[in-house]
């Protein structure tokens, strides 16, 4: 299928975009680039070995991407486009709802208008909000403790409402718990702009030198080292799953379905941590330092649903997920090139 990607240069929309071309589709990339390199487009080219077409666009306006769908010929979107960092959101909300839902509204506005019935969500296991329980099963009711989560609360939302207005939709919500890691061949990798929020960029960072120490938020969570445990998948896993939520989508009757992709198996960040320094081979000094803020002491996915329907299951080990990111970033010590 011809495929769109939104947010193809984007850490997860790259490592999709390979898997996508591997399984014979036709992708077409288009990004505003504002948190990622133009340098990233080059590396996919050779990594492929297919020649990719993007569009360096705002997908907020809803005139330029109604012109690119009226071109594209697209049989399905996969929509990663969107501002993602939490501790942001909070300090600009208006910039969050108003480019995140701005986006989906322009993109399902122009999926209508062109006929295109197909799209796969990148959403998150933040929707499952402060207080759920664990493992996190899809029925569980969403909520969020900022606006970044809200935002992915609401499009969510947004696109089950969609679902209902024209059942003829197939949509997939893929609720993604804690993506690390990187492509075997060290080309490309998770890249942040600026100073990381996640855990593992921060871990590959002082591995390689750009950073002293790593503050451990928090010692006394009610788990069994007293740190928070996340369910991290390798980024390679989580494309996987897009591959075959988008298959089952030419199967399924329903509208709108929604998918845990993670492994089941939480992991503390000590563990990570000793798991890093030991696939590293570097020290990663520690400081113990307070919670921070809405973090919760376990988020694991029950990931039986992706399972049964999709025949997905994460099968990358911890270990992988450390010694593939250290290979990017020992590889890339500042990240992509420029240009
Ligand atoms: C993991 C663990 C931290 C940094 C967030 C978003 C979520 C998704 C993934 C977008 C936590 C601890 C971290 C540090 C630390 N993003 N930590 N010191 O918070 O589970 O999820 O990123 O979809 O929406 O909420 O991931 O990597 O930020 O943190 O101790 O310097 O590492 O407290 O327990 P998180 P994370």
């Amino acid at each position: 299928m011809r495929i769109l990607v939104t947010g193809g240069s984007g850490y997860i929309g790259s490592h999709t975009t390979l898997q996508l071309i591997a399984a014979g589709h036709e992708v077409v990339i288009a990004d505003n680039f504002s948190r990622s390199k133009l340098s990233v487009l080059g590396r996919l080219e050779s990594l492929s070995g297919a020649s990719i077409k993007h569009h360096v666009i705002d997908l907020t306006d809803q005139e330029a991407t109604d012109r690119l769908f009226a071109q594209g010929a697209f049989e399905a979107v996969i929509h990663f486009a969107g501002l993602k960092a939490v501790g942001e959101s909070v300090a600009m909300p208006l910039e969050y709802y108003s480019n995140n839902l701005g986006l989906t509204l322009s993109v399902l506005t122009a999926m209508r208008t062109h006929g295109v019935k197909k799209l796969v969500f990148s959403s998150s296991a933040t929707v499952y909000g402060e207080h759920a329980q664990v493992p996190m099963q899809e029925p569980f009711p969403t909520s969020a403790n900022n606006p970044y989560g809200w935002t992915k609360v609401m499009q969510e939302q947004m696109l089950r409402d969609v679902g209902v207005a024209d059942p003829s939709m197939r949509i997939a919500l893929l609720r993604y718990f804690n993506p690390v890691g990187a492509h075997k061949s060290g080309m490309i990798g998770e890249d942040p702009q600026g100073v990381p929020n996640n855990l593992m960029p921060l871990l590959a960072q002082i591995a390689v030198g750009r950073r002293e120490f790593l503050s451990v938020y928090g010692k006394d969570y009610p788990t069994p080292d007293g740190t928070a445990r996340r369910d991290y998948l390798h980024v390679e896993d989580l494309a996987a799953g897009h591959v075959a939520a988008l298959n089952r989508l030419g199967e399924t009757q329903e509208p709108v379905s929604t998918w845990n992709l993670g492994t089941g198996t939480p992991t503390s960040v000590l563990e990570m941590v000793s798991a890093f320094a030991a696939a590293s081979g570097r020290e990663i000094p520690t400081v113990d330092a307070p919670r921070r803020p809405g973090d919760i002491a376990d988020s694991f996915a029950d990931p039986a649903k992706a399972q049964a329907e999709l025949g997905w299951v994460a099968a990358r080990t911890i270990d992988d997920m450390c010694a593939d990111t250290w290979r990017w970033q020992s590889q890339n010590p500042d990240g992509f090139p420029e240009a």
